[in-house]
């Protein structure tokens, strides 16, 4: 197995400070919640969520799968989705909605996703599917969800709780895939790539030879664009997530080549340009036109920002796709640091719910 680590370009100098900065002690003077705990942990909780999910047994085995559930949770469904057409040639769809497709019925298997379990977009098309007569399975570490499931009988996977959605993703991606038979080989080899890497980002690596402090640091001041083909699009929109939730900044996720096809012309000629960072998440297996096409993009938009290059490594796909999402959870959580910012409180998403569930 490689024990190579998934690097940006090594062209930048930290700044002289950084390691002092973003050292253990440093860490935990801003991030009050304990969320580095759960970034060190993702390794265990792959494994862990995988032999949970084991218990329920391959419930998605020659069925048509609708994966259904929002942000931190259903972005595990996103990746597990990705994964599986790329290498199993299998199509599971991903509804972030409270609206199922209208092709959605009584032979489909619908898999509700929802950390807290009562988010109320994932609540209302597990409704829609048990109105429809599909088949139902909830995963959650309680709430209406689980409430709705034990009533009807239906399976349930039961994930522990107490921790921030976005930091239970190991556990909630874990569990999903062992619902799909044949995993577990490659789960449990992507958490042994997730051990070797993310002891490589932790704390204690001093920032010369931490990748993702390094990361942190060329970020601090700009807007993040991470870029990935359409198998890598769950993973830049999970570094995405981690660093609007974790980091409290803006950045979004684009897909090649659609964004070469329209994004490009604004890199060309709008004068903001050069405040955004754009990140292009590269792997082994691009195709001959995946390849150009980054590469292409990546030496267009050079005259206008520094691109970065993250060069996935790993013995397989879903481990390099796994410890590339690493990468960005750890650098969006040492981007908290660096910014002064707790990583774990997302208040205004709770503003959001509550408005949302009076309405
Ligand atoms: C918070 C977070 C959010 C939630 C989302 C849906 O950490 O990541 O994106 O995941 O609001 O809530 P759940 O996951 O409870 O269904």
């Amino acid at each position: 197995m490689s024990t190579k680590l998934a690097v940006p370009s090594k062209s930048f100098t930290p700044p002289a400070n950084t390691a002092r900065v973003l050292d253990e002690t440093a860490v935990r003077r801003v991030d009050k919640s304990g969320a580095v705990e759960h970034v060190k942990a993702l390794p265990d909780q792959v494994a862990r969520g995988h032999r949970l999910g084991l218990g329920l047994g391959p419930l998605a085995a020659d069925r048509r799968a609708t994966i259904v559930g929002m942000g931190g949770s259903g972005i595990a469904g996103a990746v597990l989705a990705a994964w599986l057409a790329a290498e199993r040639g299998l199509f599971v769809a991903v509804v972030h909605d409270s609206r199922l497709p209208a092709w959605v019925g009584e032979d489909d298997l619908v898999i509700a996703i929802s950390y807290s379990g009562n988010t109320l977009e994932t609540l209302h098309a597990t409704r829609e599917a048990m109105t429809r007569g599909a088949d139902l399975v909830g995963i959650a570490s309680g709430g209406t969800l689980r409430d709705l499931c034990n009533g009807h009988g239906l399976p349930f996977l039961g994930i522990p709780g107490g921790m921030m959605p976005r930091s239970a993703f190991g556990l909630l991606f874990g569990g999903l895939a062992a619902l799909f038979p044949g995993t577990t080989a490659d789960v449990r080899t992507a958490a042994e790539a997730l051990r070797v890497r993310g002891a490589k980002l932790a704390p204690d690596v001093p920032d010369a030879k931490n990748a993702a402090k390094k990361l942190a640091a060329k970020l601090k001041g700009r807007t993040p664009i991470i870029y990935g083909t359409p198998t890598y699009a769950p993973v830049a929109r999970r570094w995405q997530a981690e660093l609007n939730e974790y980091a409290k900044v803006l950045a979004w996720a684009s897909v090649l080549p659609e964004a070469d096809h329209n994004e490009l012309v604004g890199w060309a000629q709008d004068p903001a340009a050069k405040s955004f960072a754009p990140i292009f998440l590269r792997d082994s297996t691009e195709s001959d036109i995946e390849r150009k096409v980054m590469d292409a993009t990546r030496d267009l938009v050079k005259g206008k920002a520094k691109p970065e290059e993250i060069r996935a490594e790993g013995p397989t796909l879903l481990a390099r796709m796994l410890t590339t999402i690493q990468l960005g959870d750890w650098t969006s959580l040492y981007l908290a640091v660096l910014r002064k910012v707790d990583p774990t409180p997302v208040a205004v998403i709770g503003r959001l719910k509550e408005r949302l569930a009076k309405g």
